[in-house]
């Protein structure tokens, strides 16, 4: 695979070929030496056209775990203000020598034309387009489902994921569906009926505007900010009447299985789609899917970089 643009494009053995990579890498971060040769030499470039901090503090610290080298390019402050086109940032960067374009856009679309442009010869990874897609948010959800909730021999198939709140908006809620069905996993949706998209009975989920009627089956609760900026404001529900329908509170949270965790993709609105002491419980993994993150992001540069498998990874041993 040369490019990452859709969690949709993953058979369901290179998504396990990502996570079984990720946990040999994750591995790193428990031992006094973080850091492999594994992309001495090469560049990655992140390239951040929307706002972030997890994506790209992650794509970041992922690339330098591995020892690449890394050039962080933020819209803000660059010549994008001065009216320079993507072609040309991309051009740009191919003659820096790019290896590897990370890329976040709000345009739903923008790393597909990157990579289909012949403007940059480089892997490009999609860190987030418009409300399209998400798929290292997507893998690194699977992770941690798979490392609370998964066997070593059907990993996380048949475990049930309700997916809670603004589905419209949501790069992240696509892309959980498209690889959670991959890898087997029974999905639903929870959402007002205005925030979900029109032909979501498409998708092969379950939809349900009942919160309390979702959660007792579930294994995972995945809770989504509403997404205000993308949302014309004579639409946007008050916090208060979206959190008594939509918003995970204690109450909520005690008819959880013992078993279930709660996850969140942030950044959180505390208080609106959820508590933050179910924010902060023990059953949230929110903190861990951070972590995460960085080794799902690790064996995503590295598989495509390298051009390697998991049993191919140096060892703190043969360094
Ligand atoms: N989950 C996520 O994409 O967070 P950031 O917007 O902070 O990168």
């Amino acid at each position: 695979m040369k490019h990452l643009l859709s969690a949709g494009d993953l058979s369901r053995d290179e998504a396990e070929l990502v996570l079984t990579t990720a946990a040999e890498l994750r591995s790193l971060a428990d031992r006094p030496i973080k850091k492999l040769p594994a992309l001495r030499g090469r560049t990655v470039v992140n390239l951040f056209f929307e706002d972030s901090t997890r994506t790209r503090i992650s794509f970041e610290a992922a690339a330098k775990r591995l020892s690449a080298d890394v050039i962080n390019f933020a819209a803000k402050g660059s010549s994008l203000s001065k009216g320079e086109s993507l072609k040309d940032t991309a051009l740009t960067l191919e003659a820096m020598g790019a290896d590897a374009v990370v890329i976040r856009h709000g345009a739903s679309g923008a790393p597909h034309r990157l990579a289909n442009s012949g403007w940059v010869r480089s892997s490009v990874v999609n860190a987030g387009d418009g409300t399209h897609e998400h798929p290292t948010q997507a893998l690194l959800d699977a992770f941690t489902m798979w490392r609370h909730l998964g066997s070593s021999e059907s990993g996380i198939e048949g475990r049930r994921v309700a997916i809670v709140g603004d589905v419209l908006h949501s790069r992240v809620a696509r892309s959980n569906v498209l690889l959670l069905k991959t890898l087997g996993a029974e999905v639903t949706l929870v959402s007002p009926p205005t925030l979900l998209p029109v032909g979501v009975d498409t998708w092969g989920v379950e939809t349900s505007y009942d919160l309390d009627a979702v959660l007792p089956k579930t294994d995972a609760v995945m809770m989504l900010r509403v997404q205000a900026e993308r949302m014309n404001a004579a639409f946007f529900p008050t916090t208060r009447e979206y959190s008594r329908r939509y918003g995970l509170d204690a109450r909520r949270m005690a008819t959880l299985q013992d078993h279930t965790i709660v996850m969140h993709p942030g950044p959180m609105v505390r208080g609106m789609e959820i508590t933050a002491d179910v924010a902060d419980s023990q059953r949230s993994v929110i903190v861990e899917q951070v972590t995460n993150g960085v080794a799902v992001r690790m064996a995503v540069l590295y598989l495509l970089l390298s051009g390697a498998d998991a049993s191919d990874i140096p060892s703190e041993d043969n360094l």
